[in-house]
């Protein structure tokens, strides 16, 4: 999200109040989002997976719900389900009314079960856009490659054998997880497709210059 698109959200939407937002997983604060904001995203997903009944997609960091209504109408049978922190951007997810979507309130995958998803969609979640337009150079104490790294390694857990991890716009690198030993890169997209993110190393230290276009993995 550009400083642009930040200006012409909604206040409602750049909210930030409630206890939740003490949480040491909370990544990015700003709740923006859009319908199909992604669609070279989602119809990759969509052409690699196909759809149908046993097909199980979760979207991690939903806010007020779009993606999961995207992804409903690219699948149609797929069982859906979005979580977000912000218990407001829940209570209007579920105010869609969105048919086989299951919306919750959270702040990991905790609680879903190991091997669910065939997908797991996070995207412009595990990052804080205040330190790309302050210019950081490191990221600590306001994000940490260890939360990061334990989001992920959950991620992995609920994935099925196959099933695609989507991470797009995030502050650290999925390559150096530990986990990701465990994922092959599924598709890489250019720079240009990017959103101005900074990245932040292992160390917590800023990666000057670096961009970063591999953003689905598939769980061997
Ligand atoms: C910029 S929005 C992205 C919405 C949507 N994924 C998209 O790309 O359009 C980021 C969302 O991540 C949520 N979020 C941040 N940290 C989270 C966490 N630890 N667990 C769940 N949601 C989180 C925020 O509440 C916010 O709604």
């Amino acid at each position: 999200m550009t400083m642009t698109d930040v200006m012409r959200t909604p206040m409602r939407l750049l909210r930030g109040l409630g206890p939740w937002r003490r949480s040491p997983r909370r990544f990015q604060p700003f709740s923006y989002t859009a319908p199909d904001r992604y669609p070279w995203l989602f119809t990759f997903v969509r052409d690699r997976l196909g759809d149908g009944p046993d097909r199980r997609l979760l979207s991690f960091g939903c806010s007020v719900g779009q993606e999961v209504a995207s992804l409903r109408r690219l699948f149609p049978q797929a069982r859906l389900k979005g979580i977000d922190i912000d218990p407001r951007n829940i209570a209007e997810a579920r105010a869609l009314r969105l048919p086989g979507v299951g919306f919750a309130v959270g702040d990991s995958t905790a609680g879903e079960d190991d091997g669910a998803y065939d997908a797991i969609f996070c995207l412009a979640v595990l990052c804080n856009g205040r330190l790309t337009v302050n210019g950081a150079e490191r990221c600590d104490p306001v994000l940490h490659f260890a939360t990061f790294q334990a989001m992920v390694a959950d991620f992995a857990r609920c994935l099925k054998p196959g099933g695609l991890l989507c991470l797009v716009t995030t502050n650290f690198r999925f390559r150096d997880t530990e986990v990701a030993a465990g994922f092959n890169v599924a598709l890489t997209i250019t720079p240009d497709q990017l959103a101005p993110d900074v990245i932040f190393g292992p160390d917590n230290r800023l990666m000057p210059g670096e961009r970063y276009t591999d953003v689905v993995f598939v769980k061997r």
